[in-house]
């Protein structure tokens, strides 16, 4: 700290920034802990990525037209309701600095991605927390707000909610309600044909899941034209690269790759909850690629601790109503029985 820090912006200076699950840089871990997809992209988006190495010297399509086209048809909405970004993170970010001047009402049924709140304290908003049950079924939630964020399936939980109850929210709600489908691949219901039917309906996705392209940082809102305009005039010109536009625009085209990918998560999912409930966990059934797992009051830290100790990652999160769970990305199915025998060694080592 020196007389300059000063200079930054109050709320700023004492709030912790947003914490993202651990990236070893190297050695034989399995990484279980940040919901990324094993398989990897189509072989055809490396290829569309050769090919637009030569175009690297001139700025990107600021618009992703192509792109913006192929999602248009692929999801069966107006090109003008979307609006391509750097990883969905930054269609969350964009929707924030559009929506929320100091002291407005974020609503956020919790817990949930904890990017949201972060990017809440840095708007300086209000937000209204609403607590979810051991069930995960959605909390009565307030009418009144600007902005209430919800992932489907929900985060960590995976828990899905039915298009029906999401669109009698978004009828109740005063302000836009923004769905966070980062996951929605892995066997929910998507509710992006609302977008269009409700003016206050967004949809956010990304190509970092089901597509394997967490590495790539591509995401896409689909949303009203009042709010895709007003995000436009605040984006990055250029926020998307050629090398990424080009590379997603390659994945839509094998859409196929993605929706067998996705098939063999959901599979090894399954079977991964079927195993856990037998060791005496709790898991909700989960159409994400991860699944919680709780013993119920007990603090599962060391558990975390003795899996990593195994060269084993999974999430836990230090948050009180969450002590006693991990979160278990999926992984391929011989990963999932090398997670599951380690498991069970750990479990016997700690008991
Ligand atoms: C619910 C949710 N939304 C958004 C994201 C961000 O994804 P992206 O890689 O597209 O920024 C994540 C990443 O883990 C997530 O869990």
């Amino acid at each position: 700290m020196n007389e300059y820090s000063e200079l930054v912006r109050p709320v700023l200076r004492k709030v912790q920034g947003y914490e993202p699950g651990e990236q070893p840089k190297e050695g034989p871990i399995l990484k279980l802990n940040t919901n990324e997809n094993p398989y990897g992209p189509s072989p055809k988006v490396g290829a569309a990525i050769r090919r637009a190495i030569p175009r690297l010297k001139r700025y990107p399509d600021p618009d992703c037209s192509r792109l913006r086209a192929k999602i248009a048809e692929v999801y069966g909405i107006p090109e003008s309701c979307t609006l391509v970004t750097n990883g969905s993170d930054e269609a969350i970010r964009l929707v924030f600095e559009g929506l929320l001047d100091p002291g407005e009402r974020l609503i956020l049924p919790v817990p949930t991605y904890t990017l949201y709140d972060v990017l809440a304290t840095f708007r300086s908003a209000e937000v209204v927390r609403a607590q979810f049950g051991d069930d995960f079924e959605l909390p009565p939630l307030p009418t009144a707000g600007k902005l209430l964020v919800l992932p489907n399936p929900h985060v960590p939980s995976g828990v899905a909610f039915a298009v029906e109850r999401l669109a009698a929210l978004a009828r109740d709600f005063q302000g836009l309600l923004l769905l966070d489908e980062a996951y929605v691949d892995f066997g929910a219901e998507s509710a992006i044909g609302l977008v269009g039917q409700l003016e206050n309906v967004a949809v956010l996705r990304t190509f970092s899941k089901s597509f394997s392209l967490a590495g790539l940082r591509v995401g896409f809102l689909a949303g009203p034209p009042w709010l895709i305009e007003t995000l436009f005039k605040l984006k990055d010109s250029y926020n998307v690269s050629h090398v990424a536009q080009a590379g997603a625009l390659a994945a839509l085209e094998d859409i196929g790759w993605m929706e067998l990918n996705a098939k063999r998560i959901m599979e090894a999912r399954d079977f991964t909850r079927y195993h856990l409930l037998s060791l005496g966990f709790s898991v909700p059934i989960s159409s994400a690629n991860f699944l919680l797992a709780q013993k119920p009051g007990v603090d599962l830290y060391p558990l975390y601790l003795e899996l990593k100790r195994r060269n084993l990652l999974v999430r836990y999160f230090a948050t009180p109503g969450l002590f006693d769970r991990i979160r278990i990305s999926i992984g391929k199915a011989s990963e999932m029985e090398f997670f599951l025998e380690t498991l069970q060694k750990a479990l016997v080592s700690l008991a």
